[in-house]
């Protein structure tokens, strides 16, 4: 599996999402994710599933310097204590010493990022996260961060697959040299009944769930966490990563709609 580099953590280009997997069905998926060769777990505490990640990784026995954890710290608990708070629940939820990845989930209006980023980086400093991030952050609020903050942020997880257009964001990631982690990387499942995708992939012997996937994989600087229950699919995404996409399939998936969002993050403005 290749990483991506940065700001010292060392990123599997795939890894599971979690969002609506809770409790027994989330403890099983991850079970089985990790002992299919996962090394990228995707929570939050927004997702409610935590317990479950931890318990499946305490479970795994794969040694912790193997995995990388992405949690993430709720909108609503973004004042300086609240955060320090929530880390706190969420380290226990996991049964973790540290996580490897912290990301702001979700932009609030009344947000400060400065003290938001401050907190953020005090908790990198005791080792507590090894590095810090965004999700769904806009443009203007990246080059808040990177240009007025200047905090190191490893990533920025958005939205992004076939069917999406994020050009501009991703732009400007890429001269930053900041990866983008795409999240809803088979548009919610849609990707896996599109018929482009699946004729595409019929020439390949792949799936269209498949040709999505190695589609964001074909990119530098991109990662995706696709979620899947089944252990079936899990190792169908895992498998993407070997097909070979030439440029009559590119032409095709370019000429997709690009407008299909499955999430909209609320205030944000336009995405320019
Ligand atoms: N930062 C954020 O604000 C944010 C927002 C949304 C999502 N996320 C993260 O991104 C992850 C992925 O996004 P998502 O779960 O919304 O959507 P997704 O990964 O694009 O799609 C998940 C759907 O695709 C199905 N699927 C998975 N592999 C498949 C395959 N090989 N063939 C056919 N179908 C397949 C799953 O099936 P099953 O139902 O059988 O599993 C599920 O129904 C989330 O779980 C979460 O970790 C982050």
């Amino acid at each position: 599996m290749e990483h991506l580099q940065t700001q010292g953590i060392s990123v599997p280009r795939l890894g599971l999402g979690t969002f609506r997997m809770q409790g027994e069905v989330c403890r099983a998926a991850v079970e089985s994710a990790l002992a299919l060769g996962y090394r990228h777990i995707d929570t939050a505490e927004m997702y409610g599933n935590e317990d479950a990640v931890g318990a499946a990784i305490a479970a795994s026995r794969v040694p912790r310097e193997d995995l990388h954890v992405t949690t993430k710290v709720w909108n609503e608990n973004l004042a300086p204590d609240a955060i320090r708070r929530a880390f706190d629940a969420s380290l226990k939820k996991l049964k973790l010493d540290h996580v490897d990845l912290y990301l702001v989930h979700w932009p609030s209006k009344n947000m400060k990022l400065p003290a938001i980023f401050e907190t953020l980086m005090k908790l990198k400093e005791e080792g507590r996260t090894r590095a810090i991030g965004v999700a769904n952050f806009n443009l203007a609020m990246l080059k808040t961060v990177v240009e007025e903050i200047k905090a190191p942020i490893a990533c920025n997880q958005i939205e992004y697959h076939v069917m999406l257009d994020q050009t501009p964001v991703r732009k400007y990631l890429d001269a930053q040299s900041i990866p983008l982690v795409a999240y809803c990387p088979l548009a919610q499942g849609r990707a896996a009944s599109d018929e482009t995708l699946t004729a595409i992939g019929r020439k390949h012997k792949a799936s269209a769930a498949q040709v999505a996937l190695k589609w964001l994989l074909d990119q530098d600087g991109v990662a995706a966490i696709p979620k899947a229950s089944r252990a079936q699919s899990q190792q169908a995404n895992l498998d993407a990563l070997k097909v070979k996409l030439d440029e009559a399939d590119r032409k095709a998936i370019a000429a997709l709609p690009k407008d299909q969002r499955c999430v909209n993050p609320g205030f944000a403005p336009a995405w320019d």
